[in-house]
């Protein structure tokens, strides 16, 4: 049988005729393309007075967010344990502390207030994640900043194109960053972007990517160089080459249909799971959500054996994520309670979920897990 994985890029002829284009151009590094999809990005979130800095990475995105931000050594930045750890290695390279916190039980984003508990003197930001695609406790994240002067980096690597009320995430708030790496709703093949309020952050973010040289982006968008230029500040090898972002571009222009795909077959997942008792299916109708990922919960201790199971009909799936308290490197950080975090981790199971999604791997699926818990 054919395998059916957990992530298939959707990459069609529309993405082989922008990059063959962008490398006959002769500018591969970056230049007028990448403007191009900076451009488009901040057209699709609909911004009007908020400014867009493509990078190299998403985990990238969120270094030079941070030190954007005025996070450094001696400050501490509190995100959840269940993320990904780019979040916290890019806090370790500004050179300040990861402080984790639990999540709460329905949206498995941060939990607010278990987050005051862990504010201290120290405390200068937090990043939240929208999980899956699916919102966080966004204005209780913003109440807290306001109370406590804190900045907010909002990590919405899943939620490229996910709204709330209407408004897309990174539309508005303080700093927001996405991730297009290969398994995410639009690749770059690897690539990510930062979204910020002002046209100093936008010029910081723009010396922060490219070794803080201070006029390169201008001269680069031409497809040119400036060769009297200065340093100004540190700087890192961040920027989105004009391949890298050509390919960016063909499925910017495809994200609608991306969406609307991913959508019907979340909720067909849902409809079929959501009576199964041993199953717990994500609260939410996906109205408005850009879903990267479909994570469901396997409760009685059976994720194990439901793996198994789906593994001998050739099906993959994936775990989101192996908390990062529990990481080597990261067991000695600061923490609060991680009760739901701990609960939580044991039980979530991604599902395939791709762009475009073959029927007959979308049945494959259902008869999969249905199959497991005899309910078909
Ligand atoms: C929640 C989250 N944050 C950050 C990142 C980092 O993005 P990238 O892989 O583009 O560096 C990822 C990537 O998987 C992610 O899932």
């Amino acid at each position: 049988m054919e395998k059916l994985p957990v992530f298939v890029p959707h990459i069609h002829v529309d993405t082989l005729k922008h990059l063959t284009d962008a490398l006959h151009v002769g500018w591969l590094g970056m230049g007028a393309t990448t403007k191009e999809f900076e451009e488009r990005i901040a057209a699709y979130l609909d911004l009007s007075d908020r400014f867009v800095a493509t990078t190299n990475t998403g985990t990238s995105a969120l270094h030079i967010a941070l030190l954007a931000a005025g996070v450094g050594s001696g400050d501490e930045v509190i995100t959840p344990s269940f993320n990904y750890v780019a979040d916290h290695q890019a806090i370790r390279m500004t050179g300040a502390d990861v402080v984790m916190c639990d999540i709460r039980e329905d949206n498995l984003g941060i939990d607010c207030e278990k987050a005051e508990q862990l504010i201290s003197e120290r405390t200068k930001a937090i990043i939240p994640l929208h999980f899956a695609g699916i919102p966080c406790d966004q204005d209780g994240v913003y109440r807290l900043a306001q109370k406590y002067n804190l900045r907010v980096i909002e990590d919405g690597c899943h939620a490229f194109g996910s709204s709330i009320g209407g408004r897309k995430i990174g539309s508005y708030g303080d700093i927001t960053c996405f991730s297009f790496d290969p398994v995410k709703i639009i690749t770059s093949i690897d690539g990510g972007c930062v979204v910020v309020n002002s046209r100093e952050e936008l010029e910081q973010l723009h010396r922060l990517r490219l070794l803080g040289v201070d006029k390169d982006t201008t001269e680069r968008y031409k497809n040119s160089r400036a060769w009297d230029y200065d340093v100004v500040s540190e700087g890192y090898r961040y920027h989105l080459t004009n391949i890298m972002a050509s390919v960016g571009i063909s499925q910017l222009k495809r994200i609608d249909e991306f969406v609307n795909s991913r959508r019907r077959v979340c909720r067909a997942y849902s409809e079929a799971f959501k009576d199964i008792d041993g199953l717990k299916v994500p609260e939410s109708d996906f109205d408005g959500v850009s879903p990267f990922i479909y994570s469901l919960r396997v409760l009685g201790g059976e994720r194990e054996a439901l793996i198994e199971h789906m593994r001998q009909r050739d099906i993959d799936v994936g775990i989101h994520f192996v908390p990062v308290h529990r990481h080597t490197y990261f067991a000695n950080a600061r923490r609060g309670d991680m009760e739901v975090t701990e609960r939580v981790v044991k039980q979530v199971l991604t599902l395939p979920l791709h762009s475009n999604m073959k029927p007959d791997f979308v049945e494959r699926v259902i008869d999969g897990v249905c199959g497991f818990f005899k309910v078909l």
